[in-house]
């Protein structure tokens, strides 16, 4: 793949620059609560800045429908993102009220060299998402904007890895019709998930939580023969759990999944290890009355919300003598205060242990951060949740493989 420094090293001066970028974030109405897919960006867009680039950036935000106008749905604006990235770069940055229309059109024609502006949620275009014929003619749109009189030709530049495993026009078309270029945070990201999946420091440990086994089934049936001990929490467990024969109460189960857990249990019970004690509440609610219990005597009616102190310290004394770790999806309901506590416990165990530790994006990644670790204890923290995932499952990401084409 060629890199934003062989883009630099052709020169970028007075170029347009069209980035992918995922800026996806968490947001508390308009407040971003986790800033961490911004500031991964930074490295590249400061290089294309500092080498005088007109930088066009791309970016979705949630998954709006088709009905939602572009501006009117709060959770759709970019703009607590065009604020946030101006200040972390301390310039202006100009935000668009359209993809392709005309305000996009006026922005990029007002951009100078080292200027930034930033096109209004992409997946408010349909296209975004849509047929290939569809993407295709939006992709054509795109490189509408960035090309035309006379000055020296476009480029475009794929870092949202978040987004790589997305088959849509801002990751893949338009990369097919533009010189194309993978930014820092792709190669940094591709470079250690391939580590990872190449020859791995043993003892390999991985660490898979979040709320459903269908979601992660890919994941585990591709890790459970190449990792030493693969630790289970998050409300995924309660299924696991229910195969080995307890009442999980009223906690959260996918009855259809619980023969396929049957299975692995089965097949790699020397692997799996599950919480042996949880939190659980009458209501799922921050209010709720809670208790610890083990997980045999979960209560008829109560849900398990987080797993206990004792499961921490067990999937801690793994941790301790870890080579590599992996790490996606939280422990237990951490967004709420009653249900932290198991998340920050394997984070902080996570950060002890000697071994190269990469955390699997999104919910992760923020509860490191909510639970203020520093990042420095960590190899490497990725932007990408299902991004990350699919590459461990060993799939081919859309994004990554137009780049390699390229
Ligand atoms: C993410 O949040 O994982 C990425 O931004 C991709 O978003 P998506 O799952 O809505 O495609």
């Amino acid at each position: 793949m060629k890199t934003v420094d062989d883009l630099l090293a052709e020169g970028v001066q007075d170029r347009f620059v069209l980035l992918r970028a995922d800026f996806n974030v968490p947001l508390d109405g308009y407040t971003i609560t986790d800033d961490g897919r911004i500031r991964a960006a930074l490295p590249t867009i400061t290089k294309l800045v500092g080498g005088g680039a007109k930088l066009l950036i791309l970016a979705h935000l949630g998954r709006p429908k088709e009905t939602e106008q572009f501006g009117r749905d709060p959770k759709a604006t970019l703009s607590p993102v065009a604020a946030r990235l101006g200040q972390l770069l301390d310039q202006r940055v100009s935000l668009a009220e359209d993809v392709v229309g005309q305000s996009a059109h006026s922005i990029a024609g007002a951009l100078l060299p080292g200027g930034v502006g930033l096109l209004a949620n992409v997946r408010c275009d349909a296209r975004e998402t849509g047929t290939p014929a569809e993407r295709d003619a939006l992709a054509t749109e795109l490189v509408d904007l960035v090309t035309g009189g006379d000055g020296p030709p476009a480029a475009f530049v794929s870092d949202g890895f978040g987004v790589v495993h997305r088959e849509q026009a801002s990751v893949v078309e338009i990369a097919r019709k533009l010189p194309a270029y993978g930014g820092d945070l792709v190669a940094r990201e591709t470079e250690v998930l391939r580590r990872l999946t190449g020859d791995p420091a043993r003892p390999y440990v991985v660490i898979l939580g979040g709320s459903k086994v269908s979601d992660k089934l890919a994941v585990l049936t591709n890790l459970l023969p190449k990792v030493d001990t693969l630790l289970v929490g998050g409300a995924m467990c309660f299924t696991f759990l229910a195969a080995q024969g307890h009442d999980v109460g009223g906690s959260k189960l996918e009855s259809d999944q619980v023969e396929t857990c049957r299975d692995l249990l089965g097949k790699y019970a020397d692997t799996l290890v599950l919480p042996t004690d949880v939190v659980v509440a009458s209501e799922f609610s921050a209010d709720a009355e809670t208790r610890t219990v083990s997980v045999g005597e979960i209560p008829e009616g109560w849900m398990g919300l987080d797993v206990g102190p004792e499961t921490v310290s067990l999937f801690a004394s793994k941790l301790g003598d870890a080579a590599t770790v992996f790490w996606n999806g939280p422990m237990g309901v951490f967004e709420l205060a009653p249900f932290a506590a198991g998340t920050t416990g394997v984070a902080e165990a996570v950060a002890d242990s000697p071994a190269f530790s990469v955390i699997g994006g999104g919910d992760s990644a923020s509860a490191i951060r909510a639970a203020g670790l520093d990042e420095e204890r960590f190899g490497h923290i990725s932007t990408g949740g299902g991004a990350s995932l699919e590459f461990l499952e060993g799939k081919e990401l859309p994004g990554i493989a137009v780049l390699e084409e390229a």
